[in-house]
């Protein structure tokens, strides 16, 4: 994971010449200290479920070397640098990667002192894929200290014929309806942001409120700047 983290930083940097931009860090695996407005680096690993877990019982950062995950090619690293507090959706296109021939699960990842990641998250599988996700990243004074799956309950897709309600969580859609797999829908993934807690002037970070009051309305409308291939067959469906 050193070598390809390494190598994507170079482009961060490019773009992270930000005048509102204090957070000096860009590495996932390092500790940040932020403030509203600043960007903040995470990861994101996909991997099997197993492959998160250290002898098969303690969850451990994929930061961390006991995990193998850097040297293992059954996982996929997806690097992010979010402004705090801003309401984003990142979409990760499928069109070249397929989550299930990396085993399926991901988990969202910052900091080494202060390690935090997200529980694997199921993705795909032969059968289904899931495309739509809310994630919550939590920050106390300024440091991350939880990165948690905000799920609804399947509300979003109940009543709609295109997707299957899985383990009462998830919303998916048949892998065999995605494009290159035989079907028609673009399968890429969208991962909606939100922060919640306090930055480290102590100032609320409130767009995960913000997130909540939206949550009725399919969130995919927001953004104008997603390309049109996955806004508009979203707006069929929601
Ligand atoms: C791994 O788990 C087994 C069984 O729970 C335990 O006996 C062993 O000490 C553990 N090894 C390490 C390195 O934690
Ligand atoms: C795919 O995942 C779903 C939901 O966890 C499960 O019901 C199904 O059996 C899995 N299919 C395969 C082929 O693993
Ligand atoms: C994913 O990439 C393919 C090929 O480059 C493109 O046609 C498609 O529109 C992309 N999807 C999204 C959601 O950006």
């Amino acid at each position: 994971m050193e070598a390809s983290v390494f190598v994507l930083m170079l482009t961060l940097l490019v773009v992270g010449l930000d005048a509102a931009n204090t957070n000096r860090v860009y590495q996932p695996c390092a500790d940040a200290k932020i403030q509203r407005s600043d960007g903040f680096t995470f990861g994101i690993a996909f991997s099997s479920k197993d492959s998160f877990f250290f002898n098969q019982s303690h969850q451990l950062s994929p930061c961390d070397r006991r995990l193998s995950l850097s040297s293992s090619s059954n996982s996929q690293l997806a690097l992010f640098r979010p402004k705090v507090d801003e309401i984003s959706l990142l979409t990760i296109n499928t069109s070249n990667f397929f989550p299930d021939s990396y085993g399926g699960f991901m988990v969202a990842f910052a900091g080494r002192k202060y390690a935090a990641r997200s529980q694997p998250a199921f993705v795909a599988n032969s059968t289904y894929i899931v495309t739509s996700f809310t994630l919550v990243l939590e920050f106390q004074k300024g440091r991350l200290q939880n990165l948690y799956w905000k799920r609804d309950g399947c509300a979003s897709c109940k009543g709609k014929s295109n997707f299957v309600c899985l383990n009462k969580q998830d919303c998916a859609i048949r892998t065999s309806s995605c494009k290159n797999r035989g079907g028609s829908v673009d399968c890429s993934l969208g991962i909606q942001l939100a922060f919640s807690g306090t930055d480290k002037h102590l100032s609320v970070l409130n767009s995960w409120y913000e997130v909540e009051n939206m949550r009725q309305y399919s969130l995919y409308g927001l953004y104008s700047n997603l390309r049109d291939s996955l806004t508009s067959q979203y707006n069929k469906f929601f």
